[in-house]
């Protein structure tokens, strides 16, 4: 895929409709601007209606009028969805939950990540369709499977089990070792066979973190296999064609995405902000930062979103006039090179039937059309935009096993990863200021800032990574809670935050989480709720105090001068506002700059290579940069920073 244009399109599913209507598909593509779409993600059972039969007959026809109407294709190897045959023929191939029940097909991705029998027919499939269409002049790109994860992301049968067997041995060798790492001597559970071993099954009570954050490590790898052997055959057959498959921006840990992003030629983004959510907009800001940041500030592809309505989350809200038009500016100014939906025609039967699409089921004539068309046309005027760059001064740390981890069971509060990474990237939002979204062995050198949030598991290679990042002069601002448990969440000894006591300077005697609805005030202004650090103060020095409740007196706020660096540390949860002006005083010491200061409110500004995006998230009018923006409206203006730049923009 040359980037030469901002892409626009759609998953196509034509296998649901008869071929006059694809016809009429391929015109009405051509009126709306679209340039590629994801062909065939569901089609396993229509190419091998039966085991080894292959029927390329409907899917020959639709590559061909795409490629004559000169939209390019992102052939999907359509493994999400297992033929009926598989499960019967082989009912192995279907997961088992935690409980022991074995699900049952009539959904999708209804396979045990692990099983063998699932990957080599996959793998196969994937072999069938590179050989017929690798040489195609409409293939540009190589969807494999679909949302790895989004349904099953574990399964807990005997295949599983002996994968996790392996998958341990591996990682720790032998027996004695993986005791150590799961701290196994605790509730009598030393393993001294491997046959002992398993996964994390239902079980009496608080079963063993160690081994819990293991399997869901496993289990980020055993899709990840998954995809890899699909992608190994693809590549064999195309090295030149690109691969990739769609991962999900959404609240929930499924697979440690950092990991598998080197897997892949171009990140693929699947996002579904919701319509009804006043603050959508920055949780899809954040994904579309993280998406950019996985494939290391190189352009990705959001590869669906929704016109409108989504449908599995009552009541399905359709997207306002402007909105769609909004938010996929949005994806392009964050970093994306294509804008494409779930789905083109609405289907007529099956279970999304009343998920919005870009062809309605009463058809074209109709303001969501109209409302894409429009857009495409627009997009098509942004092709100079197309594989730049979009620059950030700060990161934000995020990590899949503390997520894991953090979560589990039988912590000191109950904290959660989404509102903890929310809290610490809506200022940053609010003050404009363009966010990298990092794993914590990165590379922080480039940055101004890093903001860390309740980084409660943290590696040593992080540890030292963010310490020799202080101690070169960069600035951190680090929430509560970090620093407490090394990789196999056994606590660090020698005192709380074991990881970061010397670059903070202080030490943390005892947690004090606080209760529902228990405040507590700041001295210097302000409140907090939901944790305290009881905290002694060893170098750093104290900006805040609890002014009341069970901490009274004692600090809750600190800064240290660490090396030629600055360290600010949160003992507690501030509100939104303190959190604003904590994060505003970060970013100046920092030195960080916003892309443009002083906009008004849920104005969001993000430059971009030779353009500077003005979104106007509000529903009033507004004026911004000398421009007069309406209701949820959009501005492409030339960035001057930038350069030179004169063709093209919305
Ligand atoms: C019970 C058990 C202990 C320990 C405590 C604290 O008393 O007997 O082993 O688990 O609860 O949870
Ligand atoms: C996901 C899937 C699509 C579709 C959409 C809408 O993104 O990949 O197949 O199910 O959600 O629900």
């Amino acid at each position: 895929m040359k980037p030469d244009r901002i892409h626009f399109g759609a998953d196509y599913n034509p296998e649901q409709w008869p071929p006059e209507v694809w016809r009429e598909d391929v015109r009405l593509m051509r009126e709306a601007g679209v340039t590629i779409v994801t062909l065939g993600i569901f089609s396993w059972a229509s190419v091998e209606p039966e085991p080894g039969r292959h029927d390329f007959s409907w899917l020959d026809e639709v590559m061909d009028l795409l490629g004559d109407a000169g939209i390019a294709v992102s052939l999907a190897t359509g493994t999400a969805s297992p033929p009926a045959w598989l499960s019967r023929l082989h009912p192995q191939t279907l997961p088992v939950t935690r409980e022991g029940v074995r699900l049952s097909p009539g959904s999708r991705q209804h396979y045990c990540p692990s099983s063998p029998v699932y990957r080599q027919a996959a793998a196969g499939l994937a072999a069938e369709l590179g050989k017929r269409y690798g040489g195609h002049p409409a293939l540009a790109l190589w969807h494999v499977g679909n949302e790895y994860g989004c349904h099953v992301q574990e399964c807990y049968c005997d295949v599983s089990a002996e994968d996790f067997r392996a998958w341990l041995r591996e990682r720790y060798g032998d027996l004695d070792t993986l005791n150590a790492a799961w701290s196994t001597t605790f509730w009598s559970q030393r393993l001294g066979d491997w046959a002992e071993v398993l996964p994390p099954r239902a079980a009496p009570t608080l079963r063993n973190p160690a081994q819990e954050l293991d399997y869901r490590r496993f289990s980020s790898d055993a899709l990840l296999a998954c995809y890899r052997a699909e992608r190994e055959v693809l590549r064999e057959l195309t090295p030149d064609v690109p691969i990739t498959t769609n991962i999900m921006g959404m609240w929930e840990p499924v697979a440690d995405y950092a990991s598998w992003a080197p897997d892949f030629d171009v990140v693929a983004l699947d996002l579904y902000p919701e319509p009804k959510d006043p603050r959508a907009h920055i949780d899809a800001a954040f994904f579309h930062d993280q998406m950019r940041s996985l494939g290391g500030g190189r352009p990705y592809l959001m590869m669906e979103t929704a016109t409108s309505a989504i449908s599995y989350r009552p009541p399905n809200r359709p997207k306002r006039p402007g909105l769609n038009r909004l938010w996929s500016h949005q994806a392009v100014a964050r970093g994306a090179d294509a804008v494409m939906y779930f789905q083109w025609r609405a289907s007529r039967g099956g279970a999304e039937k009343f998920h919005s699409a870009v062809v309605s089921h009463g058809g074209a004539d109709n303001r969501i059309f109209r409302e894409v068309r429009a857009l495409g046309a627009e997009l098509a005027g942004l092709a100079r935009v197309a594989g730049t760059r979009v620059p950030a001064d700060v990161a934000l740390v995020h990590d899949y096993a503390n997520w894991w981890s953090l979560e589990l069971d039988a912590r000191p509060g109950e904290l959660r990863i989404p509102e903890r990474v929310r809290a610490h990237y809506t200022p940053l939002w609010q003050e404009n200021v363009t966010v990298d979204v990092v794993p914590p062995e990165a590379d922080l050198s480039g940055y101004k800032l890093v903001v860390v949030p309740n980084l409660y598991l943290c590696t040593d290679a992080a540890a030292a990574g963010l310490r020799r990042y202080v101690e070169g002069g960069g600035h951190l601002l680090m929430s509560f809670f970090s620093g407490i448990a090394d990789a196999c969440d056994r606590v660090r000894p020698g005192g709380h935050p074991g990881a970061f006591r010397d670059l903070l300077g202080l030490r943390v005697e005892e947690f004090w989480p606080l209760g529902e609805g228990e405040r507590v005030t700041l001295t210097g202004g302000g409140g907090a709720d939901l944790w305290a650090d009881h905290l002694v103060p060893e170098g750093a020095e104290v900006l805040a105090r609890y002014a009341d409740g069970p901490l009274e007196g004692e600090p809750a706020i600190t800064r240290h001068a660490f090396g030629a660096g600055l360290a600010t540390y949160l003992g507690t949860r501030p509100d939104e506002a303190t959190m604003r002006a904590l994060t505003r005083e970060a970013l100046r010491l920092a030195g960080a700059e916003p892309v443009l200061a002083g906009l008004p409110d849920q104005v969001e500004a993000v430059r971009r290579g030779p353009r500077l995006f003005l979104l106007n998230h509000s529903d009033r009018p507004v004026r911004a940069a000398g421009v007069e923006l309406g209701p949820l409206d959009v501005a492409v203006l030339e960035d001057s920073r930038a350069g030179g730049a004169t063709e093209g923009g919305a």
